[in-house]
């Protein structure tokens, strides 16, 4: 038991043959799996999932990017969920992430940084109503 996240592996991740390896190290640090689903964004639901950042200037490339290719989106459970699991991933920018980070192992650039974390649990919450139903959460 305990509190929530929501995590996708990004295309560009998808697209290396990260799967296996991210859901290792998301597992071995103690998170469990409650929902997980290999899909596609299109490119108007991308826009949807990160209206928050509609106004910047990386939106656009961010929906083309984010509907590139298939990604993994998955509910994560533990105590702590939301700060442990930004924690594991490290910093938006790779080259800013700390040593043993998802980011800095896997990702590639600002933009295709291998996973997304929630920011809060009511973002969590929010993100993972939009790509499970209730009888997809365990
Ligand atoms: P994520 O944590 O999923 O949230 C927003 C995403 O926008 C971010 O990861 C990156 O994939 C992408 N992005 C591209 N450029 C930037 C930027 N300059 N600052 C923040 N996010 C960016």
């Amino acid at each position: 038991a305990g509190n929530k996240t929501f995590t996708m592996i990004k295309p560009d991740a998808v697209e290396a043959g990260n799967i296996g390896a991210i859901t290792k190290m998301i597992q071995e640090a103690g998170f469990g799996i409650v929902s997980m689903k290999l899909t596609k964004l299109s490119k108007e639901r991308a826009g949807q999932f990160y209206a928050v950042h509609q106004e910047r200037p990386f939106y656009n490339d961010l929906c083309n990017y984010m509907s590139s290719g298939p990604i993994v989106a998955m509910i994560l459970e533990k105590d702590n969920a939301v700060e442990d699991f930004r924690k594991l991933i490290g910093a938006t920018n790779p080259a800013e992430a700390a040593e043993g980070t998802i980011r800095k192992l896997f990702a590639t650039s600002i933009e295709a940084n291998a996973v997304h974390g929630s920011d809060s649990d009511e973002n969590a919450e929010i993100e993972g109503n939009f790509f499970f139903s209730s009888l997809e959460k365990f």
